[in-house]
């Protein structure tokens, strides 16, 4: 990276990327941002420009950046990188962050992660795949313990079934394979062991050759408090994780080493951030003490969206200079440090999210001079000037503070702060895990 102030472009539109913009505005090698298509956050951001692109429109993101002299392009969300936008920018003679088709392949094909994970020695569910109706329904007769169902390609987070009997899988597979509700993305189906356990979400840094740990972090899925309702984006994060702090070892040799091994033997081209989904099961021995043991989920090819409403904040390092260093295969002589305070995100929805969304309604912010707290845009758009809902998740406040208890209490009074008509948000963001672990 040159003595040079460098412009870049973020892709996408949800709290992630504003996140990542209002962190690259932090850094004082930016020279002007771009965020296509952006929202009404990034639209008020500090030097950043919010540019009216599509993000499946790979040509006229190229015709933006080479006529606007972009020198870094950041992408956020899954489906432009399953279907090759860095290769399509690379080809433009662009410098991208992010994988190519190929290496989006561990999030947008089950099967293909999970051969992934048996190859390079990584703990995870037992699994089939089956590529047709009559398969499937046999492989579950030979083997009863097949409680999850999986759709291969991405499916707008809903292609996961989650069963209790034998009658649930067959209707899942009716689902995929008779209804064809996740049409091509179900053309073949990932059947698995049923895990029971506490997810975490653990994203890295990754450069081609070397790897560099997020703070881990835990999403809430659910919809409605105490875990419950249908699945959703991400309804808020908490780090640090008290689980992982007691199985950081485990983690350790059993997730993170392998990993690092695939990447120091070259044996998988990829750039970018790699998001492990890990799920723990916590096990007692004879002695009475617990044996933990990490599994990998599933993998995602880009940040985690809300994770990386609090990873932005808690990052202490420049993140151009991170993410400049990881398209040059130069991260493991970056630093990058975290700040070691607590924090929790919790996102306002609409309150009809995630069936539908929110649109056109006006929303108030109220001014806070705690440098602690921001508020990042997700579903908002400027209109006429005015801030008005656009999407069903909203907003996300996050709270960083000295203890886990501090940042819950921060972010909930400063949630308070925030008003659209039908808002609707978690009670109990990091609040049970931290009773949990007393
Ligand atoms: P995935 O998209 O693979 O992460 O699955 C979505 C959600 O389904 C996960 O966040 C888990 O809550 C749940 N899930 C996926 N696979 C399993 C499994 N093998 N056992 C238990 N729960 C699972
Ligand atoms: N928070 C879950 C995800 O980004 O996939």
């Amino acid at each position: 990276m040159s003595g040079d102030k460098i412009d870049v472009m973020v892709i996408g539109s949800g709290g992630r990327e504003h996140a990542i913009c209002w962190k690259l505005v932090q850094s004082p090698k930016l020279g002007k941002l771009y965020c296509a298509p952006g929202n009404g956050g990034t639209a008020t951001l500090e030097r950043t420009v919010n540019v009216d692109l599509k993000v499946s429109d790979f040509a006229g993101i190229a015709k933006f950046a080479k006529e606007n002299s972009v020198g870094l392009i950041v992408i956020g969300p899954d489906n432009p990188l399953a279907d090759g936008i860095v290769d399509y920018l690379q080809s433009q003679g662009l410098r991208v962050f992010g994988p190519t088709q190929q290496g989006a392949m561990l999030e947008s094909s089950k099967a293909f992660a999970k051969e992934f994970m048996v190859k390079h020695k990584l703990p995870t569910a037992r699994f089939l795949v089956a590529e047709d109706h009559q398969t499937a329904l046999s492989l579950l007769k030979a083997n009863p313990w097949i409680r999850v169902v999986k759709a291969d390609g991405l499916a707008l987070g809903k292609g996961v079934f989650v069963c209790d009997n034998d009658a649930e899988v067959e209707a899942a597979l009716e689902i995929m394979f008779g209804e064809r509700r996740f049409g091509d993305a179900a053309k073949q189906v990932v059947l698995e062991e049923r895990l029971q356990g506490e997810e975490i979400s653990l994203l890295f840094f990754c450069d081609g050759t070397h790897i560099t740990a997020m703070p881990a972090c835990q999403d809430h899925k659910r919809r409605f408090d105490g875990d419950r309702g249908p699945n959703t984006g991400g309804m808020g994060v908490y780090s640090p994780v008290p689980l992982y702090m007691n199985c950081a070892t485990e983690i350790e040799n059993e997730v993170i080493k392998p990993l690092r091994q695939v990447f120091a033997d070259k044996a998988f081209d990829f750039k970018g951030v790699i998001y492990a989904g890990l799920l723990v099961v916590c096990e007692q021995n004879p002695d009475g003490s617990v044996a933990y043991k990490p599994n990998v989920l599933e993998f995602n090819a880009r940040f985690g969206d809300p994770e990386t409403q609090v990873i932005m904040p808690l990052l202490r390092s420049d993140l151009l200079q991170i993410l400049w260093n990881c398209t040059d295969g130069t991260l493991s002589s970056t630093p990058v440090q975290w700040s070691t305070e607590a924090a929790c995100c919790v996102v306002a929805c609409a309150d009809s999210y995630p069936e539908s969304s929110s649109s056109g309604k006006a929303i108030v912010i109220g001014t806070s001079n705690n440098q602690s707290v921001s508020v990042f845009h997700a579903g908002t758009k400027l209109s006429d000037g005015k801030l008005v809902t656009a999407g069903g998740r909203v907003l996300a406040v996050t709270a960083l503070a000295g203890t886990s208890e501090e940042s819950v209490a921060l972010a909930y009074e400063s949630i308070l702060k925030i008003k659209f008509e039908g808002m609707d948000y978690r009670k109990d963001i990091g609040r049970r895990k931290l009773a949990a672990c007393r």
